[in-house]
């Protein structure tokens, strides 16, 4: 018997860990830092088929006959030919489709699409086409949207037919009603005789399909879905277009944002680095048609109401792909970054300017005549020095110079290279101090083991008050094997995230990276949004940047566990920790992270609060931390609500393993 005792109380000893209670304090009666309206932000960047294929709701690949091979994505059959005399300068090369020689031969183009069109049933759909008949005379187009696997009777899904008449170009448009939702089809056009009419030559250019329920009904617009997910972040900052797409392999390629401004037919094309930078995923019909460019970025901060933050050209190129600082054409030299500076002058024209002057009357021109009220730029993407040559900096002062005297109203961001500590990194962050940048941009993909590391718990903890401040332009967790988006990734951002919330003071932007990702098309993950051409799916790092989103607060309260901040130190039982209040709600929202495998009680006294009457809790947990969400699975993970218990001004809980959780007090 006394041995039963013995044990039983050594049982009990050794679960103390387990049952006693963690007490968490939160100062509720001294708000500290200011959260900045700018928290918490998205990333966009073209890889992953995320503009062209994802969010740019247009399903014509190759809309333009523009890429390198002008066929890329059509088929043609009967007698066509590739002419490049077209009617927009940039885009010059068009179709010629005339008879066969006999009626039953027919003449026409075929597009695949991106991975396929696919309809919905009941939705419609917008073609358009700029077409001439060169000779003179009148000729039929007959559009289908076929489905060339089918065994039925027909491949035809839905089709419609457009008059062309005379030499002049002009844009002829209809609109197609699908009967069924359905994957995997093409969009093919047979030239036709109209009526009795003998068949005449005719010229096909910037051929263009989009559903008409776009996000917001824009005719160039956006896939709804997409940009819905986007809006449900209520992001405070939207970081675009990239990410290494803004330097270009060489200097050629770089991303030139006054090629994606003006009417989208006459937008050049680019190609996307994506396409060919990792071989074992290799995508050869992968450019940028620019259809999404920065006008249309603008527009989305606008729907968002946050704040738009454009990365631009420093005139390096990729230094991942091109090493030396001054080779001649992959990097602009020191004392040729004109076009590059004037390129940054012009663009806060263009969004701030006056619709009278040379790029603000492009934008009024589009429809914007009010400013854009643009307040940050970017200057580079991952950039660094060398031992030998400051290659960076040295391009990143001169800009500075022109830029900080013409437009001092405009905040100015440095990059500290690609990666968030290291050879790079230590150059560049102190330099960035005595270069006053504003602030500067860290980029960090990281396996598990460094979101877990004490050290990197703290990183913010430990940052100099007196630099520059912080945006994490770049950042996700990259769990080990074949895991990408799986649970266990999310928790520890969330956990990592409670150290970017109670450094509010130094940590002024934070977005998590790449967006988005075409199932069928994706080159890097793990990705916050996943999508094939009709559904997405939100993964559980989404849910978690949504979380800080919707409850970021507007300013920081003190939390602590025996005197010391809560970020998961040997002794806190596996629990991050921060607060923060909302002068706008009057709520308190306080965020666990329980990374440990046990559940937690806690017990959270939010010390000088008063009047508190009522507390809920938003859970993001999951018992098999390998769980993920996706396209065919989307609801694995999800948010999930209920009361907590309030006594007064302490908060009472029991955090389950392995979850993340929002309390929200009033
Ligand atoms: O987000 C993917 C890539 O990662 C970005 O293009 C680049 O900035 C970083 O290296």
């Amino acid at each position: 018997m006394k041995r039963l005792i013995i044990s039983a109380v050594a049982a009990l000893l050794a679960h103390s860990a387990v049952f006693s209670a963690s007490e968490i304090v939160v100062n509720a009666k001294k708000k500290g830092a200011e959260v900045q309206p700018t928290m918490y932000g998205i990333f966009f960047e073209d890889i992953n088929f995320a503009a062209d294929g994802g969010l740019y709701a247009e399903m014509v690949k190759n809309r333009s006959f523009e890429y390198p091979q002008h066929l890329m994505g059509w088929r043609a059959f009967g007698n066509t030919t590739v002419l490049s005399d077209g009617p927009f300068s940039r885009n010059p090369h068009y179709v010629r489709m005339a008879s066969s020689g006999h009626n039953d031969k027919h003449t026409g183009i075929e597009n695949e699409g991106y991975f396929g069109m696919s309809v919905k049933s009941g939705a419609e759909y917008r073609f358009s086409l700029w077409a001439r008949c060169p000779d003179g005379g009148t000729s039929a187009l007959k559009i289908v949207l076929a489905d060339n696997a089918s065994q039925s009777e027909t491949q035809e899904v839905v089709s419609c037919r457009l008059t062309v008449s005379g030499k002049e170009w002009k844009k002829y448009t209809a609109v197609m009603q699908s009967p069924v939702t359905q994957n995997k089809l093409t969009l093919r056009l047979f030239l036709q005789r109209e009526g009795s009419n003998p068949m005449v030559v005719t010229d096909v250019e910037h051929i263009s399909l989009f559903p008409v329920d776009t996000w917001k009904g824009r005719e160039n617009g956006m896939r709804k879905d997409l940009a819905q997910a986007l809006a449900d972040l209520k992001p405070g900052v939207f970081r675009f277009p990239g990410g290494c797409i803004v330097e270009g392999t060489d200097l050629a390629t770089r991303y030139q944002w006054k090629n994606t401004v003006g009417p989208v037919e006459n937008r050049p094309l680019n190609e996307n680095r994506w396409h060919y930078t990792f071989t074992h995923r290799f995508f050869p019909d992968y450019y940028q048609s620019y259809g999404l460019g920065f006008y249309e970025f603008f527009l989305l901060c606008e729907d968002f109401g946050c704040e738009p933050l454009p990365i631009l050209s420093c005139g390096l190129s990729c230094q991942f792909q091109n090493r030396h600082p001054e080779a001649p054409g992959v990097h602009a030299l020191l004392d040729s970054l004109d076009t590059y500076i004037d390129d940054a002058l012009d663009l806060i024209e263009f969004a701030n300017g006056a619709a009278d002057t040379e790029w603000g009357r492009v934008r009024a021109e589009m429809g914007h005549p009010e400013p854009f009220n643009l307040k940050y730029i970017g200057i580079g993407n991952e950039q660094w020095d060398y031992d030998d040559n400051p290659a960076y900096t040295a391009r990143l002062q001169k800009f500075l110079d022109v830029l900080r005297k013409a437009h001092p109203e405009i905040t100015y961001i440095g990059s500290t290279g690609p990666g968030s500590e290291g050879k790079e990194f230590d150059m560049l962050q102190p330099k960035m101090k005595e270069m006053k940048v504003a602030m500067y941009d860290e980029h960090f993909y990281r396996p598990e083991s460094w979101f877990l590391d004490h050290k990197n718990r703290h990183r913010y903890d430990n940052y100099d008050r007196r630099g520059p401040k912080v945006f994490a332009g770049e950042y996700a967790c990259h769990g080990k094997g074949k895991k990408y988006n799986h649970f266990n990734a999310a928790l520890l951002e969330a956990a990592f995230m409670t150290g970017i919330e109670r450094n509010a003071d130094i940590v002024h932007m934070a977005t998590y990276a790449p967006l988005f990702a075409h199932v069928e098309g994706w080159q890097w993950r793990p990705d916050l949004i996943w999508y094939d051409n009709l559904r997405s799916v939100r993964t559980c790092s989404y849910y978690v940047q949504q979380l800080y989103s919707h409850y970021k607060g507007t300013h920081v309260l003190q939390t602590t566990m025996d005197g010391r901040v809560v970020a998961g130190d040997d002794d806190q039982h596996g629990l991050s920790a921060s607060a923060v209040c909302d002068d706008k709600t009057g709520c308190i929202y306080i965020k666990v992270a329980n990374t440990s495998d046990e559940a937690q009680t806690i017990n959270i006294t939010l010390r000088g609060a008063k009047h508190l009457s009522e507390a809920r809790v938003v859970t993001l947990g999951s018992a098999d931390t390998d769980a993920e969400n996706t396209i065919d699975n989307p609801s694995v993970v999800v948010l999930q609500e209920r009361a907590a218990t309030l006594s007064g001004n302490v908060l009472s809980d029991v955090l389950q393993p392995k979850t993340f959780a929002v309390y929200i007090v009033r």
